[in-house]
C-alpha cells in the first residue's frame, strides 16, 4: 500500500436548492440524491482513482448505507479490508448545494465515532503517505499519525472540519492541507484580507513545526509554504456546479502523487487540476476525476 487513509465514511444525502436556507427559513429542494461521502472515504477514492494503491481504515454501521459504501469503495479501487462494521448507523451527511455551487453540510457521526487507528501501521513501500482528517475521534487520529511517522511514512493532515481538538494534531503531520477558513480558525487571525494575510498566517503555522502548510484557495488555486520555500499554483478557471469534496479530491490526488515520489510543485498542480474537475460535477466522490482525465486537463491547461 502506498497511500493509507484513516478517516470518516458517510452517505451524503444531497439536496439541490436554488439558494441555501437562512436560519429559520424553509426552502424546497428540486433534486435529491444519495451519494458516497465522508472525508476519509472521499480522499481514499480520489487517491485510488489516481492509480495509487490505497487502503482506507474506518468504520461503517450495519445498515444499507454501510453496505453501499463498502461496495462503492471497492468498485473505486480502494482496499476496504481494514474497514470495520459496527452496530448502529453509518455516518450520514445532509448536504445542501445551491445553484451558486455553495454548500451547507450537517453531519451525523454514526459509526465514524467508533473508528479506531490500527495497532500497527500497515507495512508499505517507500514514500508511503498517511492521510487523516478530523471527522473521526481526535485521540485516534493522533495515534494514527504517530504510528505512521514511526513507520517512516509521510503524514498529511487535513484539519477539516476545523475544531479545537485539531490544533494539537497539526504538529503531528509533515504536511497540513487546509482552506482559508480553517487557516483563520487555527491561527486566530483574519485571513480574508488578501494574499499577504494568507501567506503570513500560513508562515506562522509553518514556522511552528517546520512542516509544509498548504492552503487551498478555491478558484484562486493554492499557496504552499515549506521550510525555505513558497509555492503558488493557479487553478484553471472553470464553471462551478458543486464544490463538495473539492478539498478531498485535492488531498487524495496530492497524496497519490507524493507516494509516487513526485515533487511538491508537480503534485500540487495535479491536485489543483483534479479539484477543478471535481467542482464541475455534482457530488463529492461521485465527481472525482480519473488520472486520465487529470492528465488530459493538464495538457489543455
Ligand atoms: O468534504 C466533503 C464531505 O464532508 C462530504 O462528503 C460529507 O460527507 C462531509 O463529510
Ligand atoms: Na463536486
Amino acid at each position: 500500500m502506498t497511500v493509507v487513509v484513516f478517516g470518516s465514511i458517510n452517505r451524503d444525502l444531497v439536496m439541490r436548492v436554488r439558494r441555501l436556507p437562512l436560519a429559520g427559513e424553509t426552502v424546497a429542494a428540486y433534486g435529491l440524491e444519495l451519494l458516497p461521502g465522508g472525508k476519509g472515504a472521499n480522499q481514499a477514492t480520489a487517491s485510488a482513482l489516481h492509480g495509487a494503491p490505497t487502503l482506507l481504515i474506518g468504520a461503517v454501521g450495519d445498515d444499507a448505507h454501510g453496505a453501499a459504501m463498502l461496495a462503492g469503495l471497492t468498485a473505486a479501487g480502494v482496499d476496504s479490508s481494514a474497514i470495520v462494521q459496527v452496530a448502529g448507523p453509518t455516518g450520514l451527511a445532509h448536504v445542501f448545494v445551491s445553484d451558486e455551487g455553495e454548500n451547507q453540510i450537517v453531519i451525523v457521526t454514526g459509526a465514524n465515532g467508533e473508528a479506531r487507528a490500527p495497532l500497527a501501521f500497515p507495512s508499505c513501500a517507500d514514500h508511503a503517505v498517511a492521510v487523516a482528517q478530523a471527522e473521526v475521534p481526535a485521540s485516534e487520529v493522533a495515534r494514527f499519525l504517530a504510528l505512521a511517522r514511526d513507520a517512516g511514512a509521510c503524514t498529511l493532515f487535513n484539519p477539516a472540519p476545523a475544531n479545537a481538538e485539531g490544533a494539537a494534531l497539526i504538529a503531528l503531520a509533515d504536511m497540513v492541507v487546509l482552506n482559508e477558513t480553517e487557516l483563520a480558525f487555527f491561527t486566530g487571525g483574519n485571513v480574508s484580507e488578501g494574499d499577504d494575510a494568507v501567506e503570513a498566517a500560513a508562515r506562522r503555522l509553518m514556522a511552528r513545526d517546520r512542516q509544509w502548510v498548504v492552503v487551498t484557495l478555491g478558484g484562486e488555486g493554492v499557496l504552499a509554504c515549506g521550510p525555505g520555500e513558497t509555492l503558488r499554483i493557479a487553478a484553471p478557471k472553470v464553471a462551478v456546479v458543486d464544490t463538495t469534496g473539492a478539498g478531498d479530491t485535492f488531498c487524495g490526488v496530492l497524496a497519490a502523487r507524493l507516494s509516487e515520489g513526485a515533487g511538491m510543485a508537480q503534485a500540487l498542480q495535479l491536485a489543483c487540476i483534479a479539484a477543478s474537475l471535481s467542482v464541475q460535477r455534482v457530488g463529492a466522490a461521485a465527481s472525482m476525476p480519473t488520472r486520465a482525465e487529470v492528465e488530459a486537463a493538464l495538457v489543455r491547461s
